[in-house]
């Protein structure tokens, strides 16, 4: 079907973010605690993820359905093997013209090569800081920083660009000095930081407001250290609010989805690796394509039935935070990939 229609509050399906693993070699303590994933944690066995053939099939449908950009990623997506497959298996579908990944780096310098060469167009890594001991408690791993920063500058090397960095902030676990020497770190290599306000993801990691450090206050310690200026977004619905450094030392980013929500052009959808549909980060629940795909539905009826679902989307959670209706039960992160 080449009809395509927006959602119920006029927003156009443009991204897909797809989850190839719920699994991750980290423990952040913002998104997958140990004490919630711990050993006994059951993860979904292989037969339950989506093979890298129905993803490819998905995603066709998707781009038929208006989706131009879409990013892979978890858990952590380079701990799904082979994912260099997918990548080439994606760069042949029609109508997507920016396939990214959300990384956090540990298995980059090993397959940073294999993924450009499969025709991935770039990388964002998740960081928090650049202190060994913090960035060790924070992510909960005993991967070293070092071989983060060595993933990082490999993609550098092979010319997975613009590298972005992607640092949640909390408040006392890196408002300090973290903030500036990330922002430091992104100057001096021209990576672009992008600082995101603390969300109240899942279930699991006991977020309160007091923990977002507001976007607005970010902002105002960039700016008296380095001045900066708004610059234009790059395209309507951008995540991130832009910011240049007055003196030419590139760009960083703030998305602050808790002070200042961005639902009104959302235009994301996420499927999780088991094939499920959700029209919002925060959904309870999602609509379970990977039925219909083994079911042996054809690429009519799988347009149909994602046109069908964007087009009863009234998800607007960020702009309903702290109201009534957002008690429900939320799917963890992790699952499907932020
Ligand atoms: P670019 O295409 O590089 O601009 O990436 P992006 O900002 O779309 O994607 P990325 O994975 O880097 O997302 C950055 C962060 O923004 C995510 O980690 C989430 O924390 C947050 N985010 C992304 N999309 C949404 C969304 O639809 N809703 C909310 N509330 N947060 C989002
Ligand atoms: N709030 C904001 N961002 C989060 N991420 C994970 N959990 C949260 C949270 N609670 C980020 C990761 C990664 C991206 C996909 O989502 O750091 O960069
Ligand atoms: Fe893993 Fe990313 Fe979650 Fe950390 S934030 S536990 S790296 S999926
Ligand atoms: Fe989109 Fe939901 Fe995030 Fe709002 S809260 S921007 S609707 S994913």
């Amino acid at each position: 079907a080449d009809s395509q229609a927006p959602d119920r509050f006029g927003r156009w399906l443009r991204d897909l973010r797809i989850s190839v693993t719920d699994r991750c070699n980290f423990r952040c303590r913002y998104c997958m605690p140990r004490e919630v994933f711990g050993p006994d944690h059951v993860f979904l066995p292989r037969s339950e993820l989506l093979t890298f053939e129905e993803i490819t099939r998905l995603v066709r449908a998707f781009s038929r359905q208006g989706v131009r950009k879409i990013r892979l990623t978890g858990g952590e997506p380079l701990l799904r093997r082979q994912l260099d497959k997918l990548v080439a298996m994606l760069t042949e579908v029609d109508g997507i013209d920016d396939l990214a990944l959300t990384t956090n780096a540990s298995l980059l310098a090993a397959q940073a090569r294999a993924l450009r060469d499969a025709g991935l167009s770039r990388v964002t890594v998740s960081l928090d800081s650049l202190d060994a001991d913090r960035f060790a408690r924070i992510s909960d791993t005993r991967v070293p920083l070092s071989r983060i920063l060595q993933g990082i500058a490999t993609a550098e090397e092979v010319g997975l660009a613009p590298i972005k960095i992607n640092t949640v902030v909390k408040r006392g676990m890196n408002d300090g000095a973290d903030l500036l020497e990330l922002a430091e770190f992104g100057r001096a290599h021209g990576y672009t930081v992008r600082f995101i306000e603390y969300m109240d993801v899942g279930t699991t990691n006991g977020w309160r407001m007091d923990d977002v450090v507001p976007a607005r206050e970010i902002v105002d310690r960039l700016h008296a250290r380095w001045p900066v200026e708004p610059v234009d977004s790059d395209y309507p619905g951008e995540v991130a609010q832009r910011y240049r450094y007055r003196d030419g030392r590139g760009e960083v980013g703030i998305i602050a989805s808790v002070t200042e929500p961005f639902c009104r052009t959302c235009t994301r959808a996420r499927l999780s690796a088991q094939g499920e549909l959700f029209t919002c980060l925060f959904a309870a629940r999602g609509h379970d394509l990977r039925a219909l795909v083994r079911g042996g539905a054809d690429d009519a009826e799988l347009e149909r039935r994602i046109q069908a679902i964007w087009g009863r989307r009234t998800d607007r959670y960020s702009e309903l935070r702290t109201t009534e209706a957002n008690r429900a039960r939320k799917v963890e992160m992790s699952y499907i990939g932020g």
